[in-house]
């Protein structure tokens, strides 16, 4: 990446990374007592949007979480810690990544639970969608994950153009069905 094209207003990774702990308590537990898993999609959004508000400095609204892998279970009593930062800037956007952890609090042993990428999108205070600053990776483990953002952008929209392009063919076969009866 050539850091000269940057702006000089381009902000850091380490300047959003963001981290929330939370004790899973019997409210956030299923039948089994492992945590809900939407409870943790809730944590995730929220830490997601920790990294996009600092980077962004402006609201943000979340436009897209992709897939979760849960991992291994959470269970009732655990610390569960969540990591975020933006992997990368793109207009009015920001991929963030989320990294989550939990700790049996008896035994001290901690375990990597869950990932996930979001997209957040900044807007003004009329909803009108804001420019973001650029992100200027700096470790070679930033870089890798601004190359890799890039790329997922590119499948998020070949997935956006194919479900389009299949709302619109069932539409146009249901006006066909419609006028025919
Ligand atoms: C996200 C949202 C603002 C996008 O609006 P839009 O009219 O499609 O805006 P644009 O076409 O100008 O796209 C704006 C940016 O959003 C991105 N975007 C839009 N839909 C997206 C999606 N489904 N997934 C990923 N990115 C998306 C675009 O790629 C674009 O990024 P860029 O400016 O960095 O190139 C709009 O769909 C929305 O308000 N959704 C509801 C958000 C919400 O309520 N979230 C839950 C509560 S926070």
């Amino acid at each position: 990446m050539d850091s000269q094209q940057l702006h000089p207003m381009a902000r850091t990774v380490a300047s959003t990374q963001s981290e929330k702990t939370e004790i899973v308590l019997p409210n956030d537990t299923n039948m089994l007592g492992h945590l809900l898993g939407g409870r943790l999609m809730h944590f995730i959004d929220l830490t997601g949007a920790m990294a996009a508000y600092r980077h962004a400095r402006a609201n943000v609204v979340t436009a897209a979480m992709d897939h979760i892998d849960f991992i291994r279970p959470v269970h009732l009593g655990d610390l569960v810690t969540l990591k975020s930062s933006v992997n990368r800037a793109f207009t009015s956007s920001m991929e963030v990544g989320v990294k989550v952890w939990a700790e049996n609090t008896r035994t001290g042993e901690v375990a990597h639970v869950a990932s996930a990428y979001l997209v957040f999108v900044a807007m003004d205070e009329k909803g009108r969608v804001l420019k973001v600053p650029q992100l200027k990776p700096e470790t070679p483990d930033e870089v890798r994950r601004y190359e890799d953002a890039l790329r997922r952008r590119e499948h998020r929209e070949r997935e956006r153009a194919r479900r389009t392009q299949g709302k619109l063919a069932v539409a146009a076969l249901a006006a066909e069905l419609e006028n025919r009866s």
